[in-house]
C-alpha cells in the first residue's frame, strides 16, 4: 500500500485528516509531528475512531537530516501533505524568527526531500490571512482576488509559503503542488472523539467559547461591536474541520489522477457564507443548551471587518461539497469539550 506523509499529523487538522485517509482505505499514513503544539494523544484518538495506528515521527520539520531518513525509511510515499507550521497572529508578532524559521525552514526541507525523492504530489495549508483586510466591495474573495502584504508575521509565512512552492514549482517537473487556502476551520470529529486541544489559553473562537462555556474561562470578550456588520461583530466564513480534510483527499486524488490543469494550484475552502461573532455564539448556545458569559468589548488591533470566501473553484474541480453548518460545528465542537472535560476529570479523580 502507498503511503502519505503528513506533516502535523498529530494537531488539530492533521489528526483529522489521518483519519479520513485511513478510513478511505488506499493508504498507510505516517506522520512528522514534534508535539510542538500538540499532543501524543492524538495517536490513540486516530487509532479509536479509524481503528489504525499512525506512526509518527517526533522530529522537527526544520531538521533536513531527520526528515531524509523518514523518506528513506518509506520509499513508497506518494504523496505529502505539509500540515505543520505554528498559527498563533500575536505570538507571531511577538516572536517573527520563531515563525519564519519555523514555518519556512519546515516547508522547504519537504519540497527538498519531494524532489529528491521522486514524490510527485504535494498539498500545502494556506489560509485566508494571504487576503489581508479585504475591501467589502471584493467579498467574497475568489482565488484571483490580489493578496495583499501581510497583516502579520504569521501571514507572510503563508504568503511567502506560496511563493516559494510557486518558485520551485516552476524550476522542477518532478513535483505538482496545491495550496489550500483554509477560511476558519472549527469543530470536531462527529463521535466527539477528536477535536481542537489548545495549549494554553486558546487563540480562536470556538475553543474561547467551549471551554468558557465548561467553566474553564471566566469570559469571553467579543472583540468590537461597531463594525459594518448585521449585528456590528466581526464576521468569518466558518468551516468544519471534517469538510477541510475531506478536501485534502479530494486535492490528493486530483493531482494523482493528473486532472490537475497546472502543476501549481490554490483554491480556497471555506463555507462561502459569513456568520457573525455573535451569530457563532448563538448557534453555539442553541447546539448546547448552555448560555454563555460573554461581553462585546473593544476592536482587537489586526482583525478584519469581515471575510468570507467564494470556494466554487475547488467544488468545481476537486468536487468539493461542505457537508456541514454552523450548528453542526458548534454541536461538533461542544461535544468535543466534554469529552476533554471528561478525561481531565478522570485524570484528577
Ligand atoms: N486552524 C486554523 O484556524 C488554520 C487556518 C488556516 C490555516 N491553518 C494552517 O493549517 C495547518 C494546520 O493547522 P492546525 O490548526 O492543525 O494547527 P495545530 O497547531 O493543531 O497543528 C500543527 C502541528 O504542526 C506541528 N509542528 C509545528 N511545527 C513543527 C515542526 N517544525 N516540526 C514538526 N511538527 C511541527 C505541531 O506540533 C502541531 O501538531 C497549519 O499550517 C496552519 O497554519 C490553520
Amino acid at each position: 500500500m502507498a503511503t502519505i506523509l503528513i506533516t502535523g499529523g498529530t494537531g488539530y487538522i492533521g489528526s483529522h485528516a489521518a483519519i479520513q485517509l485511513f478510513e478511505q482505505g488506499r493508504f498507510n499514513v505516517v506522520s512528522i509531528d514534534n508535539q510542538l503544539r500538540s499532543s501524543i494523544k492524538a495517536l490513540d484518538r486516530i487509532e479509536a475512531i479509524s481503528g489504525r495506528r499512525m506512526t509518527n515521527y517526533s522530529i522537527d520539520a526544520c531538521d533536513l537530516h531527520a526528515v531524509e531518513e523518514v523518506f528513506e525509511a518509506h520509499p513508497d510515499i506518494v504523496g505529502v501533505i505539509h500540515f505543520a507550521a505554528l498559527k498563533a497572529v500575536g505570538e507571531s508578532v511577538e516572536h517573527p524568527l520563531f515563525y519564519y524559521r519555523n514555518n519556512l525552514e519546515s516547508l522547504v526541507n519537504m519540497l527538498a526531500c519531494c524532489e529528491k525523492y521522486h514524490v510527485a504530489n504535494f498539498i500545502f495549508s494556506s489560509s485566508c490571512t494571504v487576503y489581508g483586510d479585504i475591501a467589502v466591495e471584493e467579498l467574497p474573495v475568489t482565488e484571483k482576488t490580489i493578496t495583499t502584504e501581510a497583516a502579520s508575521p504569521y501571514g507572510a509565512t503563508k504568503l511567502m509559503g506560496e511563493r516559494i512552492i510557486q518558485d520551485f514549482i516552476v524550476s522542477t517537473d518532478k513535483v505538482k503542488a496545491i495550496a489550500l487556502r483554509y477560511f476558519n476551520p472549527v469543530g470536531a470529529h462527529e463521535s466527539g472523539l477528536n477535536g481542537e486541544e489548545p495549549i494554553g489559553r486558546p487563540n480562536n473562537l470556538v475553543p474561547y467559547i467551549t471551554m468558557t462555556a465548561s467553566g474553564l474561562l471566566e469570559q469571553l470578550t467579543v472583540f468590537g461591536g461597531d463594525y459594518n456588520t448585521r449585528d456590528g461583530s466581526a464576521l468569518r466564513d466558518y468551516i468544519h474541520v471534517t469538510d477541510i480534510a475531506d478536501a485534502h483527499l479530494l486535492a490528493l486524488d486530483y493531482l494523482m489522477e493528473g486532472r490537475n490543469t497546472a502543476p501549481y494550484e490554490r483554491f480556497n475552502l471555506g463555507s462561502g457564507n459569513g456568520v457573525t461573532v455573535l451569530e457563532a455564539i448563538a448557534a453555539f448556545e442553541k447546539a448546547s443548551g448552555v448560555k454563555l458569559n460573554y461581553r462585546v468589548g473593544d476592536r482587537r488591533p489586526g482583525d478584519v471587518e469581515q471575510i468570507y470566501s467564494d470556494s466554487s473553484l475547488a467544488k468545481e474541480k476537486l468536487g468539493w461539497e461542505t457537508k456541514y453548518d454552523i450548528n453542526d460545528m458548534m454541536a461538533s465542537a461542544w461535544k468535543w469539550q466534554l469529552e476533554l472535560n471528561k478525561t481531565k476529570e478522570k485524570q484528577q479523580s
